[in-house]
């Protein structure tokens, strides 16, 4: 592992990686205008399309939302019976709304609702209280999360976006997801990606078991 200090804790990409080269299938072309159920209408909802993927492929469980913001994934989570929790120093109100994607409905959230909030940069300690970590787009957690599913036996789903404030960047001609990808694998995880459709860094990563 190429381990580089990281001086200004910023990381310059190279390409990132295609799809098949993560071991997920590029998106065929469309041969015709796409219509009805073929429009792809779910680009912004992450925090829903999140929810659903952990719903399908994880038992509800104690989640921490590393890096939580405002606690709308968390807020769902709870919806599913799932004990989540938000790790974030930045304490931020729920938002007033979301939008159902099953009914296609917006729903209001009174100003009394709360999710549980850890109100404090994530620590690796921390990992005791939970079965899965979950990192979405969260600001220099990557590496920790990982590390601190390690130490405490949890699982991890990271969707990592930029390389802010992490305590190691990856060389200059390799991208961060396959980096931490791998970074996972000398771990001892066996890991795979995943993809949801919203728009900007929709690419995860997630352990499927351990291989040492
Ligand atoms: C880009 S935002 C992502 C928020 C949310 N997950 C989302 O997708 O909208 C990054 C979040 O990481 C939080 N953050 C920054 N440093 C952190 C740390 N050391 N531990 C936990 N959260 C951190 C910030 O407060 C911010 O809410």
């Amino acid at each position: 592992m190429d381990h580089h200090c990281n001086t200004d804790r910023t990381h310059k990409y190279p390409a990132p990686p295609s799809l098949v080269e993560l071991g997920l299938q590029d998106r065929p072309l469309p041969s015709k205008r796409l219509s009805g159920q073929d429009l792809t209408k779910l680009k912004k909802f992450r925090f829903q399309l999140l929810c659903d993927w952990l719903v399908e492929q994880f038992d509800p469980c104690r989640i921490a939302d590393i890096g939580g913001g405002k606690g709308l994934l968390a807020y769902l989570l709870q919806k599913s019976c799932w004990q989540a929790t938000v790790v974030d120093p930045y304490n931020q109100a729920l938002p007033n709304k979301y939008k159902d994607l099953q009914n296609d409905r917006r729903v209001r959230i009174a100003p009394t609702e709360r999710v549980p909030r850890l109100a404090q940069p994530f620590t690796p300690d921390l990992a005791v209280d939970f079965d899965l970590l979950l990192g979405l787009h969260a600001h220099g957690c990557n590496i920790r999360i990982i590390e601190a599913a390690r130490d405490q036996g949890c699982d991890f789903v990271l969707l990592p976006c930029c390389v802010i404030d992490e305590p190691a960047v990856p060389p200059p001609d390799k991208h961060w997801l396959p980096w931490l990808a791998d970074y996972a694998r000398q771990q001892g995880f066996a890991v795979q990606h995943f993809q949801l459709n919203f728009k900007g860094q929709n690419i995860g990563l997630y352990n499927t078991g351990h291989t040492g």
